[in-house]
């Protein structure tokens, strides 16, 4: 077992996966689909925690939740779910389940406190690995919680699965704006369809008078959507019951569900939907091969 875990941390790399890509498609999961954006700190990981929550619990689908950060994995924390996972004979690991979602994160699997250099090749392994190697079962949307910028880890994911489509978040921000930009076109080259920009921390309601305040700016992430030619899917204010949720495991889509947040939230997982069936009908992509 515990060999097991510590061959996550073995030089491997995304090379050794060229096998797989005759075949991207996790068995029994219909679709991937990745949260990401070029900047940290923007919102992935709350993003992709209360879509998962509101796409399993609002539209009942099977959901599973990747958190493919392995320099700092969130997910764990968000999730509150903290037990290593189980290893069936088979050698695949049982992902943890909480509030009707599978998830997996290498914060389950390493002790994320030890100062680790991550190397490129190394990143791809642990990717693969957490990919290839978990019993997901039957899936209709897993959401990979991506890592900040357009690095070793976004190629791994998009060379170890097939995506449905991707996710931008950003703040308002023009810093935020800039490299949101820079992850389009990242998945543009390895042609996994943009499902929309999010926009997060869109503006503070302040809890006295309601005013609202634009902190990270106005309508920047709509602008740059349009001029992108792609779709503004969600807004989500800044709020501090969203961070709250986050710190304290227990997200707002589950803690307020009729609350205005949880709403944007549910009103994302439509448009992601939407956007999917929409995509499913078009024509297959090409297998990109990197
Ligand atoms: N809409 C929001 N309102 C309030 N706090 C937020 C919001 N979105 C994210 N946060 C907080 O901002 C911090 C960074 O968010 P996180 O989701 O971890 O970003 P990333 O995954 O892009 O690095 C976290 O502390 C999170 O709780
Ligand atoms: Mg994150």
């Amino acid at each position: 077992m515990e060999g097991f875990f510590r061959s996550f941390t073995r030089l491997g790399g995304v090379r050794g996966y060229s096998s797989v890509k005759k075949d991207l498609q996790i068995e029994g999961v219909k679709h991937a689909i990745a949260v990401a954006s070029g900047k940290g700190g923007v919102g992935k990981s709350t993003t992709a925690v209360n879509l998962a929550v509101a796409l399993a619990n609002k539209f009942h689908l099977k959901v599973g939740l990747l958190d493919a950060d392995v320099y700092g994995p969130n997910v764990p924390i968000m999730m509150k779910i903290n037990s290593k996972p189980e290893v069936t004979e088979d050698r695949k690991m049982v992902p943890l389940e909480n509030y009707g979602i599978k998830c997996m994160s290498m914060g389950l699997l390493v002790d994320t406190d030890a100062a680790f250099v991550w190397r490129g090749p190394m990143v791809g392994n642990a990717l693969g690995k957490m990919v290839r190697d978990v019993n997901w079962g039957n899936l209709d949307i897993l959401v990979i919680d991506m890592p900040p910028g357009t690095g070793d880890a976004q190629i791994a994911i998009s060379q170890l699965l097939r995506l449905s489509g991707a996710l931008i978040v950003s703040t308002p921000q023009d810093v935020a704006l800039m490299d949101a930009r820079r992850g389009v076109k990242m998945f543009s080259k390895v042609q996994v369809p943009i499902l929309g920009f999010v926009e997060n921390m869109s503006y503070f309601k302040c809890p006295h008078c309601g005013e609202p305040s634009f902190i990270f700016g106005k309508e920047g992430t709509r602008k740059t959507a349009a001029e992108l030619g792609l779709d503004l899917v969600g807004e989500i204010p800044l709020e501090i019951e969203i961070r709250k949720g986050g710190d304290e495991g227990v997200p707002i889509v589950i803690s307020a569900p009729d609350s205005v947040v949880s709403r944007a939230y549910g009103d994302l997982a439509q448009k992601v939907i939407d956007r999917l069936e929409e995509l499913s009908k078009e024509q297959p992509r090409p297998e990109i091969l990197l």
